[in-house]
């Protein structure tokens, strides 16, 4: 019998979740059968935490929110992950314009190597808008407050991190 279920992607590095991300995660679990969320092996930026914590941290909150979707790691081109997942859509989120540059051309590359895979883009909600891994991490080293942008167990690894 043929999977004729709509399978969708969602990839990032993920260094670490963030309230962003969840909103995307929730809204891309709606337009999808199944929503796998891929965490990748960081090979153009330096990652704070390395994959297996990445994708523990991903893991922990997702279950905790009860969201239904599988968390599997990846490194290698997207689209192959994608097509071993039998994937036919990537979903990414959009906030500022600044991103749409990066984003247009990624999902272009993407659609060249692997036409069959469709890229969605999710307007980042309003109150999400501005949040980055970067700017999460930069003000947990600086003992800042990063309750409004991460969820309590990030908060948590990150501040641990902070103190070794
Ligand atoms: N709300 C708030 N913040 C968001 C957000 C949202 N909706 N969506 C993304 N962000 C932020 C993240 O916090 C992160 O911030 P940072 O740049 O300060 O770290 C940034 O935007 C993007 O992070 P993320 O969503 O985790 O994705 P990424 O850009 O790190 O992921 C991959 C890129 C993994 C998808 C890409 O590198 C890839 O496909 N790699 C595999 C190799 C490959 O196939 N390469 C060819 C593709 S062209």
């Amino acid at each position: 019998m043929t999977d004729k279920r709509k399978i969708g992607v969602y990839p990032g590095t993920f260094d670490p979740i963030t309230f962003g991300h969840i909103d995307i995660i929730k809204r891309a679990c709606k337009l999808v059968d199944k929503l796998i969320i891929g965490i990748a092996e960081s090979i153009n930026k330096d990652a704070a935490f390395d994959i297996k914590s990445r994708t523990e941290m991903v893991k922990y909150e997702i279950r905790r929110l009860g969201i239904n979707a599988d968390i599997i790691s990846f490194d290698g081109l997207l689209v192959d992950f994608a097509k071993k997942q039998r994937a036919s859509v990537i979903i990414r989120g959009l906030r500022a314009v600044s991103d749409f540059d990066y984003e247009f051309q990624m999902s272009w590359v993407n659609y060249k190597l692997l036409p069959e895979i469709e890229t969605i883009f999710l307007p980042a909600s309003e109150d999400t808008q501005f949040i980055s891994s970067s700017f999460v991490k930069e003000i947990a080293s600086l003992n800042g407050d990063i309750s409004k942008f991460v969820p309590e167990s990030v908060k948590r690894k990150l501040y641990e991190k902070n103190d070794m």
